[in-house]
């Protein structure tokens, strides 16, 4: 678990920027001094402060063991709020960046039988990680558990490390699947999950649409088993505007402005109220709060419906103006 104010920024350097597919560029970030990194697990990202001056959310893709670099991936979003194009566009081979240390709410479980992978568009990157690590386990004469990848993307020019997932030692693990932009041709996941598989841990990571689909689709799997991971806020096209907001500490009796820019957990963390948070993302559930009253728009990927009446992870979910009270 970390907060910003606890956070821990490298300094690294572009050693390498290289496309990997259409509008995806992977970049290796290594020390000045070519020194080691700090450790990770497959599943970890670092945060990015972006030459935009945003802050976000990269997966690991290279296997742990190789200790002197981090190998991040970015997909150019031209309709995001500028980070991805200023990282895409603005961060040549020798520039420097400050990376938070790798953190994790996407881990493996060791103890599964098997893991089933799904991922979609750029969604692959920590799935990608864990397939390396997988596959190093292997090399060193481990017997790791099997597992299955289900990677889904537009077209093969959008399908990000396509050499490597089709080749032929990925054999039978890996189904790729291209909609071309048609819902009609979208893979029909329900035959993979209509029959949950004992020990096996389903690891999700893509477009909003597909993690909703894969939480709708497994409600009958043990809870334990599903894990998901989302990069940011997710499609932002799917929520409404921000708008600014107050925040009510029902305990304390503090008012907390939020403005529109600003998450509710940041401007909590700035005004000294301790909430703790890991993805920042919606994802891992660390920062879940329960609030007594306000209008919420909630925007996580954790919450079960019966839960939204009174649970909202203030890292993506927000009012939709007025005051929030929470129970703080
Ligand atoms: Fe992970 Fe909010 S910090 S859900």
């Amino acid at each position: 678990m970390a907060q910003e104010s606890t956070r821990e920024w490298l300094p690294l350097m572009v050693q390498r920027r290289a496309a990997v597919a259409r509008d995806i560029i992977e970049f290796t970030l290594v020390r000045a001094n070519a020194g080691e990194l700090p450790l990770f697990e497959s599943g970890a990202h670092v945060l990015v402060h972006t030459p935009a001056g945003s802050t976000r959310k990269y997966s690991l893709i290279n296997p742990p063991n190789e200790r002197r670099h981090y190998v991040i991936a970015v997909r150019r979003d031209a309709n995001g709020r500028g980070g991805s194009v200023s990282m895409a566009d603005g961060l040549a081979s020798g520039a420097v960046i400050e990376t938070s240390v790798p953190e994790n709410a996407f881990p493996l479980e060791r103890s599964a039988r098997r893991y089933l992978f799904i991922a979609g568009g750029i969604g692959i990157t920590p799935i990608l990680g864990m397939i390396r690590h997988l596959q190093m386990r292997t090399a060193e004469g481990e017997n790791p558990p099997p597992f299955q990848l289900i990677y889904l993307t537009r077209s093969g020019a959008d399908t990000a490390y396509l050499e490597e997932l089709a080749s032929q030692s990925m054999g039978e693990h890996v189904s790729l699947h291209h909609d071309h932009g048609n819902p009609v041709e979208a893979f029909d996941l329900w035959p993979v999950l209509e029959r949950p598989a004992a020990g096996t841990h389903i690891y999700c990571c893509g477009p909003r649409g597909l993690m909703d689909a894969v939480r709708d689709m497994t409600g009958h799997w043990p809870a334990t088993g599903i894990h998901f991971e989302s990069f940011g806020v997710g499609d932002a096209a799917m929520f409404e505007a921000n708008r600014p907001f107050a925040i009510h500490l029902a305990r304390s009796g503090k008012t907390i402005e939020v403005d529109a820019d600003q998450t509710a957990l940041e401007a909590l963390q700035a005004s000294g109220c301790r909430v703790m948070s890991s993805c920042e993302a919606g994802s891992c559930g660390t920062c879940r709060t329960t609030y007594l009253s306000g209008d919420v728009e909630h925007r996580d990927l954790v919450l079960g419906e019966g839960e939204k009446a009174d649970q909202i992870m203030v890292c993506v979910s927000r009012a939709r103006g007025g005051v929030l009270e929470l129970d703080l």
